[in-house]
């Protein structure tokens, strides 16, 4: 799947973590083998990266940049700016608005540059637009308004000139009030001289739930035409709440996944396809839903799906 990709000038990419890194050789194995792209799925976030105020722990970040390393593989880092898995001295924090700022700013700063020149992509600011469009209520909305968003941006461009700097968010991949709040979101960063370089499309989604190709396909290309970069960057599809025979939902299953990598392969700027997990045994969904579920391309065992072989035909294909 990565040489076909290579071929097309994409990053496929997944979530990865130096948990099973360590414990499973043949999920390591398949990662680099398959994949020319990793995404740290919790490691880098604030409550492991920067446990207390005066200590950072960079073990487990390190872990997965060197293990892309070694494989000739890009990481997306992720992520600098979010309300969940944050620490309790941040979420418990009694500062002033100016001490909030040096927090946030000093986090940005000491990660994206320990990381400097070795990662392709950050997710700067995740999940801080509502259903509706507007701006999100979050942890750091509260702390400082709307403005941190720029801030986060400007200040992890001087930490790191050439990452590429990412809004990414999830349910606003077709076209409804949530992509349009994205949309004038980063326009109005871009007219203001914030430096944003592009827009993640996280593409949780499930049978029945995903956004029809065409919204999809129009949502990309106007973000492309503002100049930026589209990464599908979570993407996974819940079998759980359909009452089809299992291989009528795997055929569903890798029509979705197809159908997805089809309009980003059609859209110039759409540079990266990630998944949310590398196999159905390391995917969120389970835990989070409560109930057994099989999201990803390849099954418990690593054996690939169906989704894997309906992308690697179209990236065989095109
Ligand atoms: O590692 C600890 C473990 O030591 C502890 O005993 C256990 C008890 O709760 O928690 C473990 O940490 C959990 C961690 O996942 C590791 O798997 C956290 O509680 C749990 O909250 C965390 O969930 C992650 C979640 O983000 C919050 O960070 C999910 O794995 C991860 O898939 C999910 O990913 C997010 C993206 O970052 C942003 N987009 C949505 C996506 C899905 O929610």
């Amino acid at each position: 799947m990565r040489l076909l990709a290579k071929q097309h000038d994409l990053f496929i990419g997944t979530a990865a973590d130096p948990g099973y890194l360590q414990n499973d050789s043949a999920a390591s194995q398949l990662l680099a083998r398959e994949f020319n792209m990793l995404v740290p799925e919790v490691a880098m976030k604030w409550e492991i990266i920067h446990p207390e105020p005066e200590r950072y722990d960079f073990s487990r970040g390190d872990a997965l940049v060197t293990f892309a390393r070694q494989h000739g593989m890009a990481v997306r880092g992720h992520v600098l700016v979010w309300d969940l898995q944050m620490p309790a001295w941040v979420t418990n924090g009694q500062f002033t608005r100016q001490e909030w700022m040096q927090i946030l700013c000093t986090h940005i700063k000491s990660v994206v540059s320990h990381y400097r020149g070795q990662i392709y992509a950050w997710d700067v600011v995740n999940e801080a637009v509502n259903q509706d469009g507007t701006l999100r209520n979050t942890f750091w909305m509260n702390k400082l308004g709307p403005e941190h968003i720029a801030m986060a941006f400007q200040w992890a461009r001087e930490a790191d000139p050439n990452a590429k700097l990412f809004y990414n968010d999830n349910g606003g991949e077709g076209l409804n009030p949530k992509s349009q709040g994205i949309y004038a979101l980063v326009q109005g960063l871009q007219q203001t001289g914030v430096p944003i370089d592009g827009v993640g499309m996280q593409m949780h989604t499930s049978l029945g739930g995903a956004p029809p190709a065409i919204e999809l396909s129009a949502n990309m290309q106007r973000l492309a035409e503002l100049g930026l970069e589209i990464h599908i960057t979570e993407m996974d599809v819940r079998l759980q709440y359909s009452t089809s025979d299992n291989e009528t939902k795997l055929a569903q299953q890798a029509d979705i996944y197809q159908q997805v990598l089809s309009v980003c392969l059609s859209v110039h700027n759409c540079k990266a396809f990630l998944t949310w997990g590398l196999t159905d045994r390391y995917s969120w969904i389970p835990g989070f839903t409560g109930k057994p579920d099989a999201p990803l391309l390849y099954d418990k065992d690593g054996v690939p799906k169906p989704a894997y072989f309906a992308i690697v035909k179209l990236l065989a294909n095109q």
